[in-house]
Formats: C-alpha cells, sequence, structure tokens
C-alpha cells in the first residue's frame, strides 16, 4: 500500500498526495500499468478522506499519470521518467526538460478549494435534483444571478439589479453575444495593447475594429477613430499592462458615450479582483448616469479557466433589446454548474477564496522580484512594472530585437513573452518580458 507522511506540508492535503504519488511515478518506484489502491483503501490507510484521494486522483488524471479502467480501477500510465530531476509541475503529462522554464505561465489551480467545491456539489446534487434536469432561463438561473448582484454589492460596492445579468460561457462568448446585439455598423475602439482574444472574437463576428494608443493614464480618447460606437476598456486593471485608467479619462469616456444614441462602453472588469495594491475602485457601470456602459466579467482567473462561466450586465434599453432579438439563445452554461457556483458565492466561499488568492499572488510577487535576478538568461533584467498582476514587466537590456530575443531565451530553455506581441499600433515598446509571478517565484 502506497504510505506518505504528508503531516509537514504547506499545501493543500489533496495536492500533498499528488505531488507524492507523481513523484513515485516519475522515479519508476510506481510502474506503468500498476493498480492504485482504491479511494477508499488509500483513505483509510492514510487516515485520510476519500474526498482528498479523489482529488489527488483527478489531478494525476488530468495531467496523464494515471488512467481508470471501468470497473477494474486507477492504473499508472506510460510516462518519461526523470529520475533525479526535481521536476517543476507538468504543462502537459510529460515532465520538461530540468532546464526548460516556462516564464510566461502560471496557474492558481493548486490553490483551488476542491473539497469545499465537492462537498457545495454533493449539497447541490441534494438539494437541487429537481431542477438540474431541465434547461436553464436563457440569460441563466436566477440564484446565481442573485449570488453575483450580492457579490458585487460586496464586493465592489455596485448596485446591480440581477435581472440584467447575462450568464454566458466566458467573456470570450459574451464578446460574441455583444457583436449580435450592438451590430456592425460602427467601430469597436480597443485598447492598444489589450488581450488579443476581443478583437479576434469581434472580427469573427465581422465587427471592424481599430486599437487606439494608451499612456499611463489608459486609452487616448482624443485618439478614438470618428465612426466609434463601441469601446472596449479594461479601466480598472488593463490587460496586459495592469494600467488603471485615470478617473479623468474614464468620466471623459462615459462623457462621449452620453453624447450620442446608439454609443456604448464595454466595460471589461476581468482581473481586477487581482489589483493588489489599494482600495476597491468604482466601476464604470456604477457611475454611468445614461445607460451606456455594458459589464462583463469572468470566473476564468477567480474559479478556473476551465469553468467557462462569465457574465454581463446590461444596462435597461439594451437589456431589452438583448430579450427581444437574442432571448431565444439558451443559456450556454450546464445547470449544475450555476447552482454550484451560486452556492459557492451566496455561502462565502467565493469570497475567501479571492482572499486567498490574492494572499498568493502579493508573496509571489514578493518571491519574483527577488528571485528574478537568479534566473540565468546572461542578460540583465530589471523589473518595470509590478502591477500587472500576475505578471511582472521586466525590462532586458539589450541590443537585439524582440524576436531575437525570444529565440535567445528559448536556446537557453527559457519561453518568455514580449509585451510587443500584444500591440497593433506602430512602434510597440521593445525588450519588455511579461513573466508570470508563479513561474518566477516557482510557488505554484
Ligand atoms: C480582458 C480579458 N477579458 C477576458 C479574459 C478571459 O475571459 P474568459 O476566459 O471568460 O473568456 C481575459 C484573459 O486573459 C482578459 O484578459
Amino acid at each position: 500500500m502506497l504510505t506518505y507522511d504528508l503531516s509537514k506540508r504547506n499545501k493543500p492535503l489533496y495536492y500533498a498526495l499528488y505531488l507524492a504519488i507523481r513523484a513515485d511515478i516519475l522515479s519508476g518506484k510506481l510502474s506503468e500499468n500498476e493498480k492504485l489502491p482504491s479511494r477508499r483503501e488509500l483513505a483509510a490507510h492514510l487516515n485520510v478522506s476519500e474526498v482528498t484521494v479523489n482529488n489527488a486522483y483527478l489531478q494525476l488524471y488530468a495531467e496523464g499519470y494515471i488512467r481508470s479502467e471501468t470497473r477494474k480501477g486507477w492504473f499508472v500510465c506510460e510516462v518519461e521518467r526523470q529520475p533525479t530531476a526535481k521536476l517543476p509541475l507538468p504543462e502537459k503529462c510529460r515532465p520538461l526538460p530540468e532546464k526548460r522554464k516556462d516564464l510566461s505561465l502560471g496557474s492558481n489551480a493548486a490553490l483551488f478549494p476542491f473539497s469545499t467545491w465537492s462537498k457545495v456539489t454533493r449539497k447541490v446534487l441534494a438539494d437541487e435534483y429537481d431542477k438540474l434536469l431541465y434547461a436553464a432561463p436563457n440569460c441563466g438561473i436566477a440564484p446565481l444571478r442573485e449570488a453575483i448582484a450580492e457579490h458585487l454589492a460586496r464586493f465592489r460596492g455596485m448596485e446591480v439589479n440581477s435581472e440584467r445579468i447575462v450568464i454566458g460561457s466566458g467573456a470570450e462568448y459574451l464578446y460574441g453575444l455583444l457583436v449580435q446585439l450592438l451590430g456592425t455598423d460602427c467601430l469597436y475602439a480597443l485598447e492598444d495593447p489589450s488581450y488579443p482574444k476581443i478583437g479576434k472574437v469581434y472580427a469573427a463576428h465581422n465587427a471592424r475594429c481599430a486599437y487606439v494608443r494608451t499612456d499611463k493614464e489608459g486609452i487616448v480618447l482624443s485618439e478614438l477613430p470618428p465612426r466609434t460606437g463601441v469601446l472596449h476598456l479594461s479601466p480598472l486593471h488593463s490587460f496586459p499592462l495592469g494600467v488603471v485608467t485615470s478617473a479623468a479619462r474614464r468620466k471623459a469616456a462615459l462623457q462621449w458615450a452620453s453624447e450620442k444614441p446608439d454609443r456604448y462602453i464595454v466595460e471589461d472588469d476581468y482581473d481586477s479582483e487581482f489589483r493588489l495594491e489599494g482600495k476597491p475602485l468604482r466601476t464604470m457601470f456604477s457611475a454611468d448616469t445614461n445607460g451606456c456602459v455594458v459589464y462583463m466579467n469572468t470566473f476564468s482567473q477567480t474559479v478556473a479557466p476551465s469553468m467557462r462561466i462569465g457574465y454581463m450586465i446590461l444596462p435597461d434599453g439594451l437589456y431589452e433589446k438583448f430579450e427581444q432579438t437574442l432571448g431565444f439563445y439558451s443559456c450556454t452554461v450546464p445547470v449544475l454548474d450555476q447552482f454550484v457556483l451560486a452556492r459557492f458565492i451566496s455561502e462565502g466561499y467565493f469570497e475567501r477564496h479571492l482572499s486567498r488568492l490574492k494572499k498568493a499572488y502579493r508573496q509571489s510577487r514578493i518571491d519574483a522580484v527577488k528571485n528574478l535576478q537568479t534566473l540565468q538568461t546572461g542578460i540583465p533584467l530589471q523589473t518595470e512594472s509590478e502591477d500587472a498582476a500576475p505578471y511582472l514587466i521586466v525590462r532586458a537590456e539589450t541590443d537585439m530585437s524582440d524576436e531575437e530575443l525570444k529565440n535567445y531565451l528559448a536556446e537557453r530553455g527559457f519561453t518568455a513573452r514580449v509585451l510587443s506581441e500584444y500591440y497593433h499600433t506602430p512602434n510597440p515598446p521593445e525588450h519588455l518580458l511579461l513573466l508570470h509571478y508563479f513561474a518566477l517565484s516557482g510557488t505554484h
């Protein structure tokens, strides 16, 4: 029977167990096709809960270390073994070569409260079983919309009518719905740089997009093209720079939107929960008095990207138009997931999880800054900004072009993103790397 000392750990129990079993698989102690003990047996043997073993097995399964055979149990998969290397978390099912380090990626999956999620799921199955097999209302189930509205009131001071919330499979799905709602006659203006999928989704729905320069205060509104009808912003924490649009620019943008009918601002509030400094800022949605701001957010960063749950809040007039013209669409998020998330939020777990994540981000940011100088890239690196959570923006002191810089780093075993990749306007800033806190700090 597998035996591990899980008492000395600074990680969730299931994760410590997952790491221990993974190490045995990689070292060859557990051989290919070997059968693992059942969850019940192992839980009893290690004196932990079955949920803990289940979660450890699911993590191993997701990463390709073990497979499940119906009515037979769990078996070790064939993996590339590296007996002596101290392994980083694999991105796929294979361990990475020892020296290769992907500095552009990081995941907060290790902090996900699996046991709470399991508990909430069991409660939902027991209490809501009579609703789970029926189609959801097209904008999502009322308990989730209400839980979101209450969370926004508590956490962001927003006054939201839950009936104006539309639930969908992540922000990227909702961008598509928005184009269908707002039409393609006008121009869609986007911050430069911004999250690449925004422009891609709009363009895939035949919307014309213009990228507008940003500076330290956010988007430069004086450069907005004249035919702009929709202005897509992440004013409280832009991606990837982490810039907060100044209060004056936010006000000017609202003024711009109010000057003509059919002008809208999409406030894409992704990641603003992870602005690590200062008080929560007032959203543009809350400051809007003319019904021209659509607020959008997602649980991709705050719960998990695999969840595919996001939402938008439509101002009154637009909501009516949505119901009339697009109300025929079914809600794209499974009802079970909606009920589980609704309880996760309304029973206080979500906000607890957020503060845990924030704490981890703050710590890993400190470690990342410290560890930066120990990276053996052969190029001097200086932290340019720590505010783009969860990234450090780092200046590489070099004359190479960004393309050459990426290749140079790749030859030394590092994968890194350069900031210029995110720009569309000419002459983007060069030699700036976007390095994930977690990849640098080695925490997760
Ligand atoms: C501004 C912005 N919105 C949304 C997302 C992702 O949202 P989703 O996974 O819900 O499509 C990202 C991801 O980086 C982003 O930068």
